[in-house]
């Protein structure tokens, strides 16, 4: 079990916020596999107070999603406390606050990754956040770094935690790796070491329940954030479920079960977004929902080629439904693996401990990423 402030989860799991990715729709299939800490697409906090209608879509969610998860974005601590407290409004159960996005033109104005730089500016913000939660609890999601010489991670969460913060997610690569080379483990298992009585949530490279359990124990982490590793492949935390329970992991699904939560997928786009968008939306998951089964690369092209929702079920009717993942191909990874990258941070942002936002109100502007 993890407890993160007043939340209670069955299995120390949680679906990571994914820009583009962790919407109603894919929430639910997840929810469906026993997802239960599922944090929603980024929220900009400067855009949400300024036209809380412009994030209507963003901050909605199913009437059965009982616990509400929901990341901030932002820099500046009266506009989070303010985001937070009409988030809280709206009935959400849980925020997560970004200070892990390696985008340049966010870090470039101080945002994002850039922000732990500052462990007085964190700690304004988490205060901010705390102060506008209600007795929610906040979380803090960040990289270990600006870049291997610039590791940033250990004063800032301690001054998230000192700020109230109920738990510290750590993605372990820094911004300047983004999504290339392997996330470093043994840092989570040193701000585990740092932390004691908070918990620690550990991310970077998932991909099967047994890579959760295995950073569990190496780690000793009180639980795992999953990011790529359930991009189409909604089933993972059916296996972690199954994982902790102590129970054997079931067989990958078949084609056929893969295509149907494809298709299922796509109409809950639809119903949430519109055909159009959904039919644009859908066209990523299905290379993810498709990775490792032998359909042919034609196939695959074609499907994600498919101007209508119709044309989608119609070319999927055609697999072969008893079809399964090869072994080999069990726990391949997902998703970007992009990077190195070079971080710019605003001029002698490294040097200076001030607890003031960046002046640059571009630093607020940001669309996506972690
Ligand atoms: C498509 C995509 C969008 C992402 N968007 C966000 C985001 O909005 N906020 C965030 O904190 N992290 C974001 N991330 C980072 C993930 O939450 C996670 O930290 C990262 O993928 C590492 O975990 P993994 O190895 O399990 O994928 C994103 C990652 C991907 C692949």
């Amino acid at each position: 079990m993890l407890r993160i402030g007043r939340l209670q989860l069955a299995t120390p799991v949680v679906l990571a916020p994914m820009a583009g990715v962790t919407n109603r729709a894919f929430r639910r299939l997840c929810r469906r596999h026993g997802a239960s800490l599922l944090v929603s697409e980024m929220v900009n906090a400067r855009g949400l107070v300024e036209d809380s209608t412009r994030s209507e879509d963003l901050t909605a969610f199913d009437t059965d999603e009982t616990t509400r998860s929901l990341q901030l974005y932002g820099t500046d601590a009266a506009i989070i406390g303010e985001a937070v407290r009409i988030l809280v409004g709206r009935g959400v159960d849980h925020i997560d606050l970004n200070f892990g996005c390696p985008v340049r033109k966010v870090t470039r104005h101080g945002g994002g990754a850039a922000v732990p730089a500052r462990p007085r500016l964190v700690e304004a913000i988490v205060a901010a956040a705390v102060d506008g939660g209600g007795g929610i609890p906040i979380t803090v999601k960040m990289r270990m770094g600006i870049d291997e010489e610039r590791l940033t991670f250990v004063p800032a969460a301690h001054a998230a935690v000192d700020a109230g913060a109920s738990a510290v997610a750590l993605h372990a690569r820094t911004a300047a790796q983004l999504y290339s080379g392997t996330a470093r483990w043994d840092a989570i298992t040193e701000l585990v070491a740092e932390l004691p009585g908070t918990p620690v949530l550990g991310n970077g490279d998932i991909w099967t329940a047994t890579d959760a359990q295995e950073m569990l124990r190496q780690t000793d982490c009180a639980g795992v954030v999953i990011g790529r590793g359930c991009l189409g492949n909604p089933w993972l935390f059916r296996d972690l479920g199954a994982a902790f329970a102590g129970e054997p992991i079931p067989e990958p699904p078949t084609l056929g079960e893969v295509c149907d939560t494809i298709i299922e997928h796509a109409d809950l786009l639809a119903e949430h977004h519109g055909h159009d968008r959904a039919v644009l939306a859908i066209r990523k998951h299905v290379g993810w929902y498709l990775g490792g089964y032998a359909v042919g690369g034609w196939n695959r092209r074609a499907l994600m080629q498919s101007a209508t929702l119709v044309e989608l079920g119609s070319r999927l009717a055609d697999f072969d439904r008893d079809l399964v993942l090869p072994l080999e191909n069990r726990g391949i990874s997902r998703g970007t693996r992009k990077g190195p990258q070079e971080v710019t941070l605003p001029h002698g942002w490294m040097n200076a401990h001030s607890a003031s936002p960046p002046v640059d109100r571009a630093a607020e502007l940001t669309v996506s990423g972690g």
